[in-house]
């Protein structure tokens, strides 16, 4: 079963996370993973694809207008519709956003028919409500591989879930 992790980028972070989600998700016996940017997304496979995670960095608290042109362009021409969808976030600060920019792409995941997935608390810790959010730099220092772990939980569960779906 193919899994497609789509991000924009503009200085590594949001990619980095995505690379930590795949290496999850190929745990997962029967999962092929693969990362794309958003300027160079192969179709065919997110078009095969059973699973669609979508990532971004927060910029004002929201997703940026890069990856919302393309959802808005590319996403109803992909067969998007009832394919598993997640997304995550990175984020500067602690309280920048990224749970309000993991609900805006999910809100437009639900909109293009997919079946939204986080694993919220099923599996105890760490709990992941939305998805996961990657902190880069704050106050008390954390840095964006501290948050390594919950990526490739997330990724795995998440794999688990769409093979039990769509295998
Ligand atoms: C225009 C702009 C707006 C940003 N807004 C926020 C914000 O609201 N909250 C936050 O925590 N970080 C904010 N950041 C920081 C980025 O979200 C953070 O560094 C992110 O990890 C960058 O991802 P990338 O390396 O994949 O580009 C902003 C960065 C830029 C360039």
């Amino acid at each position: 079963m193919k899994l497609a992790i789509i991000y924009d980028s503009k200085t590594g972070n949001t990619a980095q996370c995505g690379q930590w989600i795949a290496e999850g998700a190929a745990k997962v016996e029967g999962v092929e993973a693969k990362c794309f940017a958003i300027e160079s997304v192969d179709e065919d496979f997110v078009k095969e694809a059973g699973g669609v995670i979508l990532g971004s960095p927060s910029y004002y608290a929201l997703m940026t207008a890069n990856l919302r042109t393309w959802l808005l362009e590319r996403g109803g021409k992909l067969n998007l519709a009832g394919k598993l969808g997640g997304a995550y976030a990175t984020e500067q600060y602690t309280h920048g956003g990224g749970d309000l920019v993991i609900q805006s792409i999910l809100t437009n995941e639900m909109a293009l028919g997919m079946l939204c997935y986080s694993s919220g608390g099923a599996f105890g810790h760490p709990v992941i409500h939305l998805g996961p959010v990657g902190v880069n730099h704050n106050k008390e220092k954390v840095c964006l591989e501290d948050f390594k772990d919950y990526f490739t939980i997330y990724g795995e569960r998440f794999a688990a879930k769409a093979a039990e779906l769509f295998q």
